[in-house]
């Protein structure tokens, strides 16, 4: 099977010619490589392109033309010579969202939680290249040694969701709660509210919940992570997914009633004491532009044409999404699930592209397909090409460290506390 990559760019040129394309994309931009966009504003083309980016954003400095210009083989040959000249010192990870053109020099691919887990257990690598997003790279940081270099090859490669909640409109909201709430524990010791951070935030953020008595989770954890918080708290803030915060709380019998979404951009989060008061999950306004794209149409059409298809999502879809669908999980669940199964399975799966055509390959036994038949991915994922690795392991070899994420010690000290309360919460 050709990767995403391949085809979007035949399809483009299928286009341009006048030839039907057997594959349509989300916009034509994602033919051009991901240098194009280095010098712009925004997360460029993939499914997050009409979110906006904040004015920090990190930008990527120009790639050298000797890597923007090098023949697929080339920085094939490369990218392996370095790796062969860095042996152990080098340990390059990545997300399976990645490009199948990028996944190929991989020594661990994952999900967040296990690259996470991967950083800490890779203690004879003196870099540690990360084929993931901004927030991943971060987390690696904080969990790996201080003399292990974290690298991102390309800066651009952020999370437009990590985005969507900010340190300065998260400690606002923490303070109106407090103004609220008060900050006295109830008869069973339990404090009015406990901040839980999705892996996708900032490394600000998850410090903020170190600081606050609250806890990271991923989309693989997040329901025996709220156990944890129920156990401490009345009701939990959580952000910046809505939908990962509604499907588990939902999924664990609370009714969506008691789950306000706090808005950052109005009083109260645009709610009332009395809702707030009731509530037992306040969700923040955030979102992923690739899940947001599964709809619940295209759940039926799938079993329409496919009668007996197996639905599995993301739990970053929206609750209707999740609700239609046979079952959901993280990204390693859903590899796990097809895994399992018996040969002969029909698949409907509502994840990234990227990881949705690999497990197709993978599993020559199985149908397996997306459920969203426009060809869109993740944006920031997208920004990672081999170009750019070529160029930060060309660097390693001579001794350089570019694109290194370090998170300032004032902020990774209370950030390593929320990631360590949930690397010991047993799901
Ligand atoms: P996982 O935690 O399932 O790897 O998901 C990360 C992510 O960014 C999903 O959009
Ligand atoms: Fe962020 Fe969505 Fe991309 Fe995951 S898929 S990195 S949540 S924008």
């Amino acid at each position: 099977m050709t990767s995403v990559n391949t085809a979007i760019k035949l399809s483009s040129r299928a286009e341009a010619e006048g030839i039907q394309p057997g594959t349509r994309s989300c916009s034509p931009d994602l033919a051009r490589e991901p240098w194009t966009f280095d010098a712009a504003v925004g997360y460029g083309p993939g499914a997050s392109m009409g979110d906006s980016a904040p004015a920090a954003t990190p930008r990527q400095p120009v790639l050298p033309e000797e890597y923007r210009t090098a023949s697929e083989a080339e920085l094939d040959r490369r990218i392996r010579a370095a790796q062969e000249t860095l042996g152990d010192r080098l340990v390059i990870l990545g997300h399976f969202y990645q490009r199948d053109e990028v996944v190929q020099y991989a020594d661990f691919v994952g999900d967040s939680f296990q690259l996470a887990r991967a950083a800490t257990e890779r203690a004879e690598a003196e870099a540690i290249v990360f084929c993931g997003v901004h927030f991943m790279a971060e987390t690696a940081d904080m969990l790996s040694r201080p003399d292990q270099a974290v690298i991102l090859p390309n800066l651009a490669a952020g999370c437009s969701m990590a985005d969507m909640a900010d340190i300065d409109s998260v400690t606002d909201c923490w303070e109106q709660l407090e103004e609220l709430f008060g900050t006295e524990p109830d008869e069973h010791g339990r404090v009015p509210v406990i901040p839980v951070t999705y892996m996708n935030s900032s490394a600000a953020l998850k410090g903020f919940c170190g600081d606050n008595g609250g806890i990271v989770c991923t989309s693989s954890n997040a329901a025996a992570v709220l156990d944890w918080a129920f156990e401490r708290g009345q009701r939990v803030l959580f952000f910046p997914d809505q939908h990962l915060g509604r499907n588990t709380a939902k999924a664990m019998g609370i009714p969506v009633e008691q789950m306000p979404m706090w808005n950052p951009n109005k009083d109260l989060g645009g709610n009332t004491e009395l809702s707030l008061q009731d509530s037992r999950v306040i969700l923040w306004h955030g979102f992923c532009s690739v899940h947001k794209r599964f709809s619940v149409a295209q759940i039926e059409k799938a079993r329409a044409d496919f009668p007996g298809v197996r639905v599995i999502v993301h739990p970053e879809c929206p609750m209707p999404v999740v609700d239609a669908a046979d079952e959901s999980g993280s990204t390693d669940y859903i590899r796990k699930a097809i895994a399992a199964a018996a040969p002969g399975g029909t698949f409907a799966v509502g994840t990234e592209i990227n990881m949705v055509n690999r497990l197709a390959a993978e599993h020559p036994e199985h149908t397996i397909f997306c459920l969203d038949p426009v060809v869109c991915p993740c944006s920031t994922m997208y920004r990672i090409h081999p170009g750019y690795l070529a160029w930060v392991l060309e660097a390693l070899v001579r001794g350089e460290v570019v694109n290194r994420i370090t998170v300032d010690g004032a902020v990774a000290g209370p950030a390593r506390i929320a990631l360590n309360r949930m690397l010991a919460v047993r799901p």
